[in-house]
């Protein structure tokens, strides 16, 4: 009895000082994981929206780049992190398409996670280096036809949209090129510039400097519509690949079983990022577009994640490309 007693007043008093904690929170930095290199398209969006939620939290949000397979060495390691309110992730399609590339996961992105909110979706560009013999699209594409067996490909690996991108494009044409995946597009920009590799899809946030700047050639946009700060640029669509479509989207997670009021809290902030004129700013710059806020809700960052697993399931088994 008195044995009973004790341990319903020691779970009382776990049950108080966890219900403070929460209250709280954050009572120290938190840590937003980025599955790519620094410097790249999903870190510059995590660092914008961190330096914001850094200033609304009051607490500093430090980006942590967890590198490798693709993104999935970060989704296993923060699937499996303290569910504390203190580790968050930010991911991007990889989140849906993993599922379907990969045979074997160590997590998994429907059960292992708590949604928090959607973000921004980026389009894509088709690039190559800078001495790349091809001065539009078609030429490009007779030249890729008529090289196949020479030209490199960078991808940030299977799982990353620059994979994604390359493997439709690659479809698209009917031909097969030697990938050569890194841990990022940020290094993979930088084999571009160095003419190290030849060809490219990549987000706009990272490449709108690049082109601006006459650093790369640029063939293409992955939306269906252009978009407004590369108003030069066809689609791809439009251009000849009917229905070429690859928008970028992101969103943030936190482990299973982050308490709802931190979800609910981190939503917030979020959501106050967006809102941020210095983040409407950046992001409008770099050609991503903030996504509505009524749909920056953790149902809805559901329900567009499993969306997008089915849409894309089909489309990546008929490629037949998968990875242990
Ligand atoms: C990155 O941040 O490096 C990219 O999002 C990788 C990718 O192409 O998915």
């Amino acid at each position: 009895m008195q044995l009973k007693r004790t341990a319903t007043m020691l779970l009382g008093l776990a049950t108080a000082a966890f219900a403070q904690a929460q209250g709280n929170w954050p009572s120290k930095p938190v840590t937003l994981v980025v599955p790519f290199a620094a410097g790249g398209p999903t870190d510059v969006v995590a660092r914008t929206l961190a330096a914001s939620m850094t200033k609304s939290l009051g607490q500093t949000v430090v980006v942590e780049n967890k590198l490798g397979a693709g993104g999935n060495v970060a989704a296993a390691y923060v699937a499996k992190a303290a569910n504390d309110g203190y580790t968050f992730f930010i991911h991007h399609n990889g989140m849906a398409t993993s599922t379907a590339l990969y045979r074997k996961l160590q997590y998994d992105a429907t059960k292992d996670f708590e949604y928090v909110s959607q973000a921004v979706e980026v389009p894509m560009t088709l690039l190559a280096r800078k001495d790349f013999p091809a001065s539009n699209f078609q030429e490009m594409v007779a030249y890729v036809k008529a090289n196949k067996e020479k030209i490199n490909l960078a991808t940030a690996g299977l799982g990353a949209v620059s994979q994604l991108c390359g493997m439709m494009f690659q479809r698209a044409l009917g031909v097969q090129l030697t990938e050569v995946p890194f841990q990022g597009t940020a290094p993979a920009m930088n084999a571009l510039l160095g003419g190290q590799v030849d060809v490219m899809c990549d987000q706009t946030t990272q490449t709108v400097p690049q082109i601006k700047a006459g650093n790369v050639k640029l063939y293409g946009v992955t939306t269906k519509q252009r978009v407004k700060v590369l108003p030069q640029a066809p689609t791809l669509h439009e251009q000849g690949l009917k229905d070429f479509e690859v928008v970028v989207w992101h969103g943030v997670y936190a482990p299973k079983g982050t308490p709802a009021a931190i979800v609910d809290s981190m939503n917030k902030a979020v959501r106050a990022a967006l809102k941020d004129p210095d983040v409407v700013k950046r992001m409008d710059d770099l050609g991503a577009e903030i996504v509505p806020d009524a749909t920056n809700t953790p149902q809805a960052l559901q329900a567009h994640l499993k969306s997008e697993i089915d849409r894309w399931g089909p489309v990546i088994r008929a490629g037949g490309k998968f990875a242990d």
